[in-house]
C-alpha cells in the first residue's frame, strides 16, 4: 500500500468503519457510482461555503461542488433563506406554484432555444423524457450519440458511454465519435429513417471536457434536421457557462435542450425545454405523452432555483472563469517544479487535470490512472475535495484567499504524489 493511502486511512476511521455498515445495505456501500472510489469513499458530515466537512472531523477545500449542481458552494444563504420561507408553507403540493412558474419564466427568457419548459427530478430523467418526446415526434425509435458522451442513468445513454457492446449493448443505441461531423453525417444518412433524435453535450463533461467547435454542431444539427430527427443539446453541465448556457457560446440553435444541477439550485431537478411544436405533445389538453411525477417543479427545488439561477449573472461567469484560469496556471507550475507530467482541459469554470504531457482524446480509460487516484487520495490528506476522474468545479462563493490556499495545497498535493512515485 503506498504511504499517500495509507495516511487516508489513517486519517478516516470513521469513514472506513461507514464502509462495512453500508455494504451491508448497499451494493457496494454506495448509491451513486460516480462518487465511489477505493479505498473507500468519505462520509460527508456536513459543509458550507467552499468547505467540507467528514464525519471524522477532516475538512476539505471543495472543488467538485456536487459534480456541479453547487454553482454556489454550499449552504448559500440566498438559497438557504429562500428554501427556508417555502418550506414554512408547505412541502410537495399536487398542482402548480409560483416559484415553478418564475422558474420556467426565467428559463426562458434566458435560453434562446427555449419556448417551452418541463420539469423533472434529475438530468437522467430529462434526457429521458428528451428521448420519449422524439420518439414521439417521429415515430422512430433509434437514438445516434457520441462515443463517451454521457447523458446520465440509462441504457440507451449507457450504451453510447461504455460503447454499446457486451452486457452495456442497447439495440436502439447508435454511436459516432465525438468531433467527426464526418461520422454523424454518414450514420444519419445510413439509419436515417429509423433515428429519433441525436443527442450531444455540449461540452462532453464525464469524459474529459472535451470540446467541439460550432461547425461541428451545426453540420450534426443540419443533417439531424435533413433526416427528420430531433436534436438535442444536453446542458445539465454546461449551463453555467453563460447566462443562457453554452449554446449561447457556440451559436447554436437545438430543437430541445436539457437541464438539470444549478436549475435547481442544489436539490435534485431536470427539466426539458425546446421549439413549442415539440414540447407541446407533454400538453395533457392536445399533447401524446402522459408525462407526470409527483415532485415535478416542487416548491423547494424551484425556489432554490430561481435564485441559483438569477446569481448566475455575467460577471460571476466571467470572475469564475478568469479564477479557473489562475488555478490552471498554478497547477501546471506546481507540477512542472516537482517533474510531473501535466496537462488540463478548462471550459470556463471548468477544468479537468491529466498528469500526462499531451492531452488524451475522450476515453473512459486513463493512462495516467494510477498518477490520477493517487493525487486524488493525496488532495484529500491535504484538505482538497475534488472528483476522482480530476474534475475541477469552480462556485461563485469562492474568494481570491480560497483559490490562493487552493493553489498552495496542490503545490504540496504535487509534491507527495512525485515523491511516491520517486520511492
Ligand atoms: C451531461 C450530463 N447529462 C446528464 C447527467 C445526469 O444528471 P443526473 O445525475 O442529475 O441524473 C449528467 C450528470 O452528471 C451530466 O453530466
Amino acid at each position: 500500500m503506498s504511504v499517500i493511502e495509507a495516511a487516508y486511512i489513517a486519517r478516516t476511521p470513521k469513514s472506513a468503519a461507514m464502509g462495512p455498515r453500508a455494504q451491508k445495505v448497499m451494493p457496494a456501500g454506495d448509491t451513486r457510482a460516480a462518487g465511489f472510489h477505493t479505498p473507500y469513499p468519505l462520509t460527508i458530515a456536513s459543509a458550507t461555503g467552499v468547505t467540507l466537512t467528514d464525519i471524522d472531523g477532516n475538512e476539505y477545500l471543495d472543488l467538485s461542488n456536487n459534480f456541479t449542481s453547487l454553482l454556489h458552494g454550499h449552504a448559500y444563504q440566498p438559497i438557504v433563506d429562500a428554501v427556508s420561507r417555502v418550506i414554512g408553507t408547505g412541502t410537495a403540493w399536487p398542482a402548480r406554484n409560483n416559484t415553478q412558474v418564475e422558474l420556467a419564466e426565467l428559463i426562458c427568457e434566458r435560453v434562446p432555444s427555449i419556448d417551452l419548459v418541463r420539469f423533472c427530478n434529475s438530468g437522467s430523467e430529462a434526457n429521458m423524457l428528451a428521448l420519449h418526446v422524439a420518439r414521439t415526434h417521429t415515430g422512430r425509435h433509434k437514438v445516434l450519440m457520441a462515443r463517451f458522451g454521457y447523458h446520465g442513468s440509462h441504457e440507451a445513454f449507457e450504451a453510447g458511454y461504455f460503447g454499446n457492446t457486451g452486457d452495456k449493448a442497447w439495440p436502439h443505441t447508435i454511436i459516432a465519435p465525438w468531433g467527426d461531423a464526418d461520422a454523424f453525417e454518414t450514420e444519419l444518412e445510413k439509419h436515417g429513417d429509423e433515428i429519433a433524435a441525436v443527442f450531444l453535450e455540449a461540452a462532453m463533461g464525464a469524459s474529459g471536457l472535451v470540446q467541439a467547435s460550432p461547425e461541428f454542431f451545426q453540420r450534426v444539427i443540419d443533417a439531424t434536421h435533413r433526416a427528420g430527427a430531433v436534436f438535442v443539446l444536453d446542458e445539465v453541465i454546461t449551463l453555467r457557462l453563460s447566462t443562457g448556457g453554452h449554446q449561447v457560446n457556440l451559436g447554436i440553435n437545438p430543437d430541445l435542450t436539457t437541464l438539470g444541477k444549478i436549475i435547481g439550485g442544489g436539490y435534485p431537478v431536470g427539466a426539458v425545454g425546446g421549439r413549442a411544436d415539440l414540447m407541446s405533445l407533454l400538453d395533457p389538453t392536445r399533447g401524446r405523452i402522459f408525462h407526470s411525477g409527483t415532485f415535478n417543479g416542487n416548491p423547494v427545488t424551484t425556489a432554490a432555483g430561481v435564485v441559483s439561477f438569477n446569481h448566475l449573472t455575467s460577471d460571476a461567469v466571467t470572475r469564475m472563469g478568469a479564477q479557473a484560469e489562475r488555478l490552471e496556471r498554478s497547477l501546471a507550475e506546481s507540477a512542472a517544479g516537482v517533474g510531473l507530467p501535466f496537462s488540463c482541459r478548462r471550459v470556463g469554470s471548468l477544468l479537468n487535470v491529466y498528469f500526462s504531457d499531451v492531452l488524451p482524446a475522450a476515453s473512459l480509460a486513463r493512462e495516467d490512472a494510477e498518477t490520477m487516484r493517487l493525487v486524488h487520495l493525496a488532495g484529500m490528506n491535504r484538505g482538497l475535495y475534488f472528483a476522482s476522474r480530476g474534475l475541477l468545479v469552480l462556485s461563485t462563493v469562492m474568494s481570491d484567499e480560497n483559490l490562493a490556499e487552493m493553489c498552495s495545497r496542490f503545490d504540496a498535493v504535487f509534491a507527495d504524489v512525485a515523491a511516491e512515485i520517486s520511492s
